[in-house]
């Protein structure tokens, strides 16, 4: 705990208002591994080590939820051999690194069309979500063949055969009732997206729910991402003021009233 405390005082950040929900486009292992005349797929393992130091600063700064983009939907075109070194990747990070999170208390969850991995993957994410149903320190969200646009359509979907099976009418179909079909229905949506690697691009990643995300991008290649570059990644978060389409004046009635409240009635 005392460690904590000093994580927090030697850092950029504020304690008043971290991120409750951060996602992450891990972008950039194959320039890393690259740059070192090494296979993309090493670049992938030191990505997997960037991912187990971000977790561990995110449960240390009280972030709640962590969604992290590991393969998309349109990753499966790339070369066969990435493809499925990246897939054993997954297999062994399952075996190694579950125990650790189950014992930092945290939940890992996925989302994605997870029927399209092998089996063996498969029963592997399942126990993993099994063994750490219960853990409430932190949620880790993999995104594992997801997409954006994917997610909408599986909402849809589940919203046409509610019609069908005369549950609810078309034309009672409203925001709230594709949120609730949608992945991470349950999780706020998230307050800050960071990509690494470079690119200024969602590619396909939480386009529903991150409508009112705060983005921040960094040159920085995701394998390099350490402990100080989230720490700047809050930084720059906490210094935006999201405005949810009011205007500044509004926002800024609205947050002196929420601090009166929350220090109690005034004399
Ligand atoms: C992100 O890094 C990881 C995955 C997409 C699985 P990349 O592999 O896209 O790395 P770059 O963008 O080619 O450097
Ligand atoms: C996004 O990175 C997907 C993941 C990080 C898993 P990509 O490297 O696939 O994205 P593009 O191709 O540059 O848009
Ligand atoms: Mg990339």
């Amino acid at each position: 705990m005392e460690s904590l405390q000093k994580k927090k005082r030697n850092s950029l950040i504020s304690d008043s208002s971290i991120p409750s929900h951060i996602a992450i486009v891990m972008d950039g292992n194959g320039r890393w591994a690259l740059k070192r005349n090494r296979p993309r797929s090493m670049g992938h393992k030191a990505g997997l080590n960037a991912l187990r130091v971000v977790i561990e600063r995110c449960g240390n700064l009280g972030v709640r939820e962590l969604t992290v983009f590991a393969f998309s939907s349109e990753n499966w075109n790339r070369p066969e051999q990435e493809v499925s070194r990246l897939m054993d990747l997954f297999m062994r990070a399952l075996d190694r690194e579950t125990r650790e999170l189950d014992e930092n208390n945290v939940r890992i969850r996925f989302i994605g069309d997870v029927g399209a991995l092998s089996t063996a993957l498969q029963k592997k994410i399942q126990r993993a979500q099994t063994q750490t149903a219960n853990n409430t320190r932190m949620i880790l969200n993999v995104a594992a063949n997801y997409g954006g646009r994917w997610d909408i359509v599986q909402a849809t979907k589940k919203l046409v055969e509610d019609c069908s099976r005369g549950l609810i009418r078309p034309g009672d179909i409203n925001e709230e009732m594709l949120a609730k079909q949608i992945c991470l229905n349950g999780s706020s949506d998230p307050d800050l997206l960071i990509r690494t690697g470079g690119e200024m691009r969602i590619s396909n990643f939480l386009l529903w729910q991150s409508a009112y995300t705060e983005l921040h991008f960094t040159p920085t290649l995701w394998p390099d991402f350490g402990p100080e570059s989230l720490d700047e990644a809050i930084a720059a978060y906490q210094s935006r003021e999201r405005r949810f389409g009011l205007t500044s004046e509004q926002v800024d009635k609205s947050n002196r009233i929420f601090r009166q409240s929350a220090s109690g009635p005034s004399a």
